[in-house]
């Protein structure tokens, strides 16, 4: 397959600004990128330095100041609310703070039952819906009769963020954003919770997009890294090279930070 035949979001000169006059903030300034299907990639930086902004607009949550973003190669039009929503069968996110992604008054059931009528499953027979839930909910080590009839406030921060997943099985987007998924859950959950996004994406060529402050989870689990600094990408790259031979001293510092990586880094170079 092609280069161009496998790509999947692309962008050039992609900009947000916020506020007007002395109050603007130039948040993401005139990045370019291009993702492909099946990638892993991960955006790193520091707090402030745009990543969520950068996601927002990939979802069409906020508009693009200045740039164009292309979904499969074409100029994305996500203006109504009908396309929006066809959109976003293509593309799905989960957000740093799983509680503000449930609606609080939705049980588990209907959370995951919106998933299959969103993937054109409405008049599916009620066996056949019962099960790809219970598919969905042991696909990430969950029992589904013990949730049904539990709202999402109801679970833990590690249980709220495996149904997240769940709910991707059951949409299977094209792309998958994940922005901080592991912040709220101990090691031990969080190299699970990854090692399910790294089988979705086994399993249905998934694109992953990672974003996080962590440049060794982006060493793990990544193909390709951006670097992001004050709204730009300063560096970009097979995760390998950019983080074993990092040439921008922001990426340097960044690695710097993390002891462990220079730890793998002397045993790789042995
Ligand atoms: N709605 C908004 N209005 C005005 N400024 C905003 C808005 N959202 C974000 N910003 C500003 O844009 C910049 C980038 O913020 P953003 O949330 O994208 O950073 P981030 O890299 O995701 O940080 P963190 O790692 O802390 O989540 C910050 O200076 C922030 O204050
Ligand atoms: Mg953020």
């Amino acid at each position: 397959m092609s280069d161009i035949e496998s790509l999947c979001l692309s962008g050039k000169g992609i900009t947000k600004i916020f506020g007007i006059g002395d109050n603007k903030t130039i948040a993401v300034d005139h990045v370019d990128f291009e993702f492909h299907e099946g990638e892993i990639i991960s955006i790193v930086g520091e707090s402030g330095s745009g990543k969520t902004t950068f996601a927002k607009m990939l979802l069409g949550l906020i508009s693009v100041t200045e740039g164009e973003i292309l979904f499969q190669g074409k100029p994305r039009d996500i203006k109504s609310h009908k396309n929006r929503k066809e959109y976003w069968k293509g593309i799905q996110a989960i957000f740093q703070d799983p509680f503000s992604s449930f609606n609080v008054f939705n049980k588990v059931d209907s959370v995951l039952l919106d998933c299959i009528n969103m993937r054109g499953g409405r008049k599916l027979p009620k066996e056949k819906k019962f099960e790809m839930m219970t598919e969905a909910c042991s696909f990430v080590n969950l029992k589904f009769e013990e949730l049904t009839n539990k709202y999402p406030f109801e679970l833990s921060g590690g249980q709220m963020q495996r149904l997240m997943i769940a709910r991707i099985f059951l949409l299977k987007p094209k792309i998958l954003l994940a922005d901080e998924p592991t912040s709220m859950i101990d090691a031990c959950s969080r190299a699970t919770i990854l090692d399910m996004l790294l089988k979705l994406r086994e399993e249905t060529n998934m694109t992953i997009i990672f974003i996080t402050h962590d440049i060794g989870l982006a060493y793990y689990v990544s193909d390709t890294v951006y670097i992001m600094e004050h709204g730009r990408f300063v560096e970009l790259g097979e995760a390998n090279e950019v983080i074993l031979r990092p040439k921008a001293d922001y990426t340097k510092r960044l690695i710097s930070d993390v002891p462990k990586i220079y730890e793998e880094w002397d045993l790789n170079t042995i």
